[in-house]
Parts: structure tokens; C-alpha cells; sequence
């Protein structure tokens, strides 16, 4: 029996379903509408103003976040409480990128401050732990790539970070970076051709240190090592590990001083911040991970002191949710127009379907509502050329997520980069009537707009802590667990089990199987080892 809804979620579902369809080209004169919907935070430009939402909507989704325990819980995820109810943990990802001085503005009672304080200089040693080592990598010369192994959130902010800060090619002094992420044996065997197994440090990275794929992956990398002819000291040479399990490195042979921790209140999609963003220091320098923090910092200074109404993440999670009430929308797509940010999708995919994609809310209760969009997208301007009609002139309304980054070049291209931009967020949410049904643009598609002023380690940190703010405000003002992933954890049993069935001597698969999965169990061992 579901309970009855909060008055406040009430209310604003009520009003969102019983106001007629708001056009945003009409909306765009209302007064005063810059003022409320456009915002710097962090050094980011946010402009929320093409959203059908008028100023009276707005004052009800604020009235929510008011009534709602999202304020309540962004103090108790400061102070360290243990919000992850179901798995007893605290969540203080923040703590990672807090200095001293932002420190001293986080409330808490004195047993608070004092556990608090104590975890930070944790954080501080593993971050002093860590830099002396890139300093010895990088001073060292011999190491000419870092290949880090880790899936899931053990990678996907490494691999943006690199993505965005450095790119395919290492600049003078520092290694390339690459990253082993899927099981299929394709990922490592077109990799390793590339590698000088002398020169290469290898990163096995993973929270709980059990990850079939991260395991997998391993074993094959220290097969190829001895293939390759190194010595056991040699090859432990070679290996860092990160997790959250640093006693099973250590069982692992790992040398114990090239075992960096992190503890179990960072959640694998929030971890980029800790000893998991290791290849981000070696990769593009122990500065630009400082900048990294630095950034997130000053975006989680802005979130924890902010009022809703002037919230970026707030505000971004409010309009998540009126767009999915008030629209139907049922997906939400994030087009970077910056080659940099081409993973930009992807790694929010994780950090938002993996902490809100729940059916239940805190307390175990059916949710009313659906917690999560999907979360899609692909760079601009390539995405124009893929599924941009679809955003167009298609029936359903995706509100779309634009990131700028407006330092560019004085360059041809990369002033059609922002034109581009610019255009498509114009056509998108105002539209334009054609000659015929076929060539009508409808316009009134959300088109919410972030801006970088330059696509460097600081803006990105502001940038991934912002959608991580968001992501638990959206969590809090529906009143779910974001921190949790027990969704996950069926497919990696069943995958235990049928994992011994391919083997070619396996034999006949049980009955209990359906014909279908029996079949096709079959053809899989058949064809298998080929
Ligand atoms: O997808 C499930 C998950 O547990 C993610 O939450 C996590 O980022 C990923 O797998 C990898 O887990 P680990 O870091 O423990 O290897």
C-alpha cells in the first residue's frame, strides 16, 4: 500500500499535470525572467531560461524543495550522518576536495567537527601519498604509459578528466594514459601491441577489489608481463593498486607503498575525487588534479550555502523534475559541444541512472514517481548529424543538457562550433513554422545551458560536481537513497553462474534454464573458443 503522497509533492504533480502546455518562445519576454533562471556558480554560467516554466510554476517547485528534506539531508551529508541508509555509510565525497578553510564552514556538532576533521587528514595523507608518487613516476622517466584497469565508476571520471584535459597524446615529460575497462579480450590484446612492458605501470583500480571484469583484466595484463619476459619483482614493480580494500591489494602482491585507499563513504560513481583519480595526476599533472579539487570545492561551497532559488544544482534537479511532470519526458539528453567532454555523457549516465534508477524510496516505499530520467547523449556538433531530427520533430519532448566552452581559439571552426551551439538551441526550444506539416519545427523543447570558460581542470571540477549535487538533490527531493546500487548485484550473481556452463567440457545445462537461455547457452559454448 503506497502512502499518501508528501502535500508538497502533491501540490506541485497537481499543478504540473493541470497547467496547459507553457511555451517557452512566449516565456523568453517574461520579466524579470533572466534574473531567475540564469546564474553563475563556481565560475560556471548557467542559463535555465528556455524551460516551460513561468515564474509562478517556479515558486511552487521552490516550495517543494523548501518542504521537502532536501535542505535537512544536504546539512546531514555535511556533517557526515550516515544518509546512506542501507548500507550505514556516510557520504563525503565533498570531504575529498575540502581545504582547510572551506572545512571550517561546515556545520557540525563539536564529535562531528572531530570525526570530520580526523577523516580529512586521512584524505590529505593519501593525497601526499599520492603526489610523492606521480612526482617519483614523472621524475623517473622510465615510465612511458599507464594503463588503468577499473570499470564503472572506477574509470569513467579518469577517463573524462584525460579526455578533457589531455586528449589522446601525452604531453612532453608525462605518460599516455589508457584505460582497460570491458572483459572482452579484444579491450586488452588491441591494446598491449602498444606497450613496452618495461615502461608501463599498470593501476588496478576497484572499490570492493572483487570486479570480475577489473580481476580478469588483471590476470591478463600479468600473464602478458611474464610472457614479456619480467622478472616477479619486476612486474610487482609495475603495479599500483586503488580501492577502498587495500588489505586485499596487499594479499595481491601489490607493494604496499604503491596501494593508495579510499574509504567506503566515497561511492564508486563519486570516487573520481579520491585515490581513484590517480591517472588523472600522473596523466595530466599533480597541479591539474589540485584544480580538479579546487573547482569542486568552490561548486560545493556554492551548493551547501546557497538558497534553493539561487542553487544551480538545485535548480537543475527542479527542472528535471517539471520537465518530466509538466512534459512527459522521460529522458534527458547532454549534447558537450567540446570534443574534450566526448565522455561527458557517459560518465553521467552512471553518476545519475545508477544513484536515482530506483523503484522505492528511502523508507523501502513504492516511489510515486519515477527517481531517474534516462540519461543519453553524444557531443555536438556530431550529434546534429545523428539523432538531433529526432529532437526536432519528434513526438516525445527530450530536454536537452547544452555544456559550452567559451574560451575557444580565434579559429573558423571553432566559432562554427559555437554557432552551432547557439543555433540549435534556438531552433530546439523556439521552433519555426514550415511551408507544410513535414517541415514544421515545433520548437518548445527544454534547452538548459551550461557554460565553461575554458575547458581546463578547474571548470571541470566545478562542471562534475554540479551534476553530482544535482544528482543527490533529485534524490532528496524525491526522498529515495541516491547511494546505493543494489540493482547491480543480480546480473554479477548470474553471471557466476552461467560463467562455468561455457566452458567446452561444461556439461549438459540444467533444466531449469528456459529452452530459449538453454539454446542459446549452447550455441554460445559452441562457437566459443574458436
Ligand atoms: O556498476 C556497479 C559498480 O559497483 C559501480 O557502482 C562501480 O563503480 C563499479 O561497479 C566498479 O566497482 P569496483 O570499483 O568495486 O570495481
Amino acid at each position: 500500500m503506497t502512502p499518501p503522497l508528501p502535500e508538497a509533492l502533491r501540490t506541485v504533480l497537481e499543478r504540473a499535470a493541470l497547467r496547459p502546455l507553457r511555451q517557452i518562445a512566449s516565456l523568453q519576454h517574461e520579466p524579470g525572467r533572466m534574473a531567475l533562471l540564469s546564474l553563475e556558480a563556481a565560475g560556471l554560467y548557467l542559463d535555465l531560461t528556455r524551460s516551460p516554466v513561468d515564474r509562478h510554476d517556479w515558486s511552487t517547485l521552490l516550495a517543494f524543495a523548501r518542504d521537502s528534506r532536501l535542505l535537512e539531508r544536504r546539512q546531514a551529508m555535511q556533517a557526515g550522518e550516515t544518509i546512506n541508509v542501507t548500507e550505514q555509510r556516510k557520504v563525503w565525497h565533498p570531504l575529498l576536495r575540502a581545504d582547510a578553510a572551506s572545512l571550517a564552514t561546515w556545520p557540525g556538532s563539536a564529535a562531528q567537527v572531530q570525526m570530520r576533521d580526523h577523516a580529512w587528514q586521512g584524505v590529505q595523507a593519501t593525497l601526499h601519498q599520492m603526489r610523492r608518487f606521480a612526482g617519483q613516476v614523472l621524475g623517473g622517466g622510465l615510465i612511458s604509459d599507464v594503463v588503468h584497469i577499473g570499470i564503472g565508476g572506477s574509470y569513467l571520471g579518469p577517463e573524462l578528466a584525460l579526455g578533457a584535459l589531455v586528449g589522446a597524446h601525452a604531453p612532453p615529460g608525462r605518460p599516455r594514459v589508457h584505460f582497460l575497462a570491458n572483459v572482452d579480450p579484444l579491450a586488452w590484446d588491441r591494446l598491449a601491441p602498444a606497450l613496452d612492458a618495461q615502461k608501463t605501470l599498470f593501476i588496478m583500480a576497484s572499490k570492493t577489489w572483487t570486479t570480475q571484469e577489473t580481476s580478469l583484466n588483471a590476470r591478463a595484463v600479468r600473464d602478458w608481463q611474464q610472457a614479456q619476459g619480467l622478472e616477479p619483482e619486476q612486474i610487482a614493480a609495475r603495479w599500483a593498486g586503488v580501492t577502498a580494500r587495500p588489505d586485499l591489494a596487499m594479499g595481491a602482491g601489490l607493494p604496499a607503498g604503491q596501494i593508495f585507499g579510499f574509504e567506503d563513504w566515497v561511492g564508486g560513481r563519486y570516487s573520481l575525487w579520491s585515490s581513484i583519480g590517480l591517472p588523472i595526476m600522473l596523466g595530466a599533472g599533480i597541479e591539474a588534479f589540485d584544480a580538479l579539487l579546487a573547482g569542486a570545492r568552490a561548486m560545493d561551497q556554492h551548493f551547501f550555502s546557497a538558497p534553493p532559488e539561487h542553487n544551480a544544482p538545485v535548480m537543475l534537479a527542479l527542472l528535471s523534475l517539471w520537465h518530466q511532470w509538466h512534459l512527459g519526458s522521460q529522458t534527458e539528453v547532454v549534447v558537450p559541444y567540446a570534443r574534450g567532454l566526448a565522455r561527458l555523457p557517459a560518465f553521467l549516465q552512471q553518476l545519475q541512472m545508477e544513484s536515482n534508477g530506483k523503484r522505492v524510496d528511502i523508507d523501502g516505499q513504492p516511489l510515486p514517481v519515477n527517481g531517474s530520467p534516462v540519461i543519453w547523449g553524444e557531443p555536438g556538433t556530431d550529434a546534429q548529424h545523428s539523432f538531433f531530427q529526432s529532437l526536432h520533430q519528434g513526438l516525445q519532448i527530450q530536454p536537452i543538457d547544452f555544456v559550452l566552452v567559451a574560451g575557444q581559439p580565434d579559429d573558423e571552426r571553432a566559432r562554427a562550433l559555437q554557432a552551432n551551439a547557439l543555433a540549435q538551441i534556438e531552433a530546439l526550444s523556439l521552433g519555426r513554422p514550415g511551408s507544410d506539416a513535414h517541415r514544421d519545427n515545433p520548437g518548445n523543447r527544454p534547452a538548459l545551458v551550461v557554460v565553461l570558460p575554458h575547458l581546463d581542470a578547474r571548470s571541470l571540477g566545478a562542471l562534475l560536481a554540479l551534476y553530482e549535487h544535482k544528482t543527490a538533490a533529485l534524490g532528496w527531493l524525491l526522498n529515495l537513497n541516491s547511494f546505493d546500487q543494489f540493482g547491480v548485484e543480480l546480473g554479477k550473481q548470474m553471471a557466476g553462474e552461467f560463467l562455468p556452463l561455457l566452458a567446452r567440457n561444461a556439461g549438459a545445462p540444467s533444466s531449469d534454464l528456459s529452452p530459449a537461455t538453454r539454446a542459446l547457452l549452447l550455441r554460445l559454448r559452441r562457437a566459443g573458443g574458436a
